[in-house]
């Protein structure tokens, strides 16, 4: 059967809702499907106002553990936080002691792409961190290598986001930087690596 896969992201300023909608992109013309969803919001209205926040797009589904333990597979999109993923993630994964209990997440497979201001700022720090709750639940985690990207990889010409690691983008000091042609390419080309690899497996 098909692997079924959600795409999971928290994003303030959008820049990580722009990859996430190319990894799905990638993943259906790898010939596959996934079923986007977004972290709830933690900060106050009063807090998201002075950090110039828009708000949350309300029509993308709010995750929750439970939605998330009925998919095989899933790509989270992470905007960092000083390396690390934001307290938005955090409390998404406070949440799932029951999941960690019981292994609702053993098994599954799940890759990363993330957000960083600058070059340096925490694309392969953000992923690292992230190692310690796959381990923990069992997740099984497939990074996006070379193999299917190493020409873009290795472009020296033109700052971009992204690693082995996963996809991912460079929002600048104040996010006014949106992700470039070459980091929606390579995030579309993660949702394409990402399917092929998860797709091998046989889910009953
Ligand atoms: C509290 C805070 C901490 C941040 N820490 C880092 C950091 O350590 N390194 C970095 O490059 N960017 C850092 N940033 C910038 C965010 O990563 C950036 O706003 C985000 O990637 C934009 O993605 P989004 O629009 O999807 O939220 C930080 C931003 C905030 C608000």
């Amino acid at each position: 059967m098909a692997p079924k896969i959600a795409i999971v992201f928290y994003s303030m300023y959008g820049h990580i809702k722009k990859l996430a909608e190319a990894e799905k992109k990638g993943i259906e013309e790898a010939g596959g499907k996934a079923d986007l969803y977004q972290v709830k919001e933690t900060l106050s209205s009063e807090v998201l106002g002075k950090m110039h926040a828009p708000g949350q797009d309300e029509s993308i589904p709010f995750i929750t553990p439970d939605k998330l333990e009925k998919y095989d597979a899933f790509l989270l999109g992470i905007p960092t936080r000083y390396g690390n993923f934001p307290a938005q993630w955090k409390t998404f994964w406070d949440q799932t002691g029951k999941q960690w209990s019981t292994g609702g997440f053993w098994g599954k497979y799940g890759g990363l792409f993330v957000s960083t201001a600058s070059q340096g700022g925490g694309q392969e720090s953000t992923c690292l961190a992230t190692m310690s709750t796959f381990a923990h639940h069992g997740i099984i985690y497939v990074p996006l290598g070379y193999h299917t990207a190493f020409g873009t990889m290795t472009i020296l010409t033109e700052a971009r986001g992204g690693s082995p690691w996963g996809a991912g983008t460079f929002a600048g000091n104040n996010g006014q930087r949106m992700p470039s042609k070459l980091e929606l390419e390579l995030a579309t080309t993660h949702g394409q690596s990402f399917y092929k690899a998860v797709s091998k497996v046989n889910f009953a």
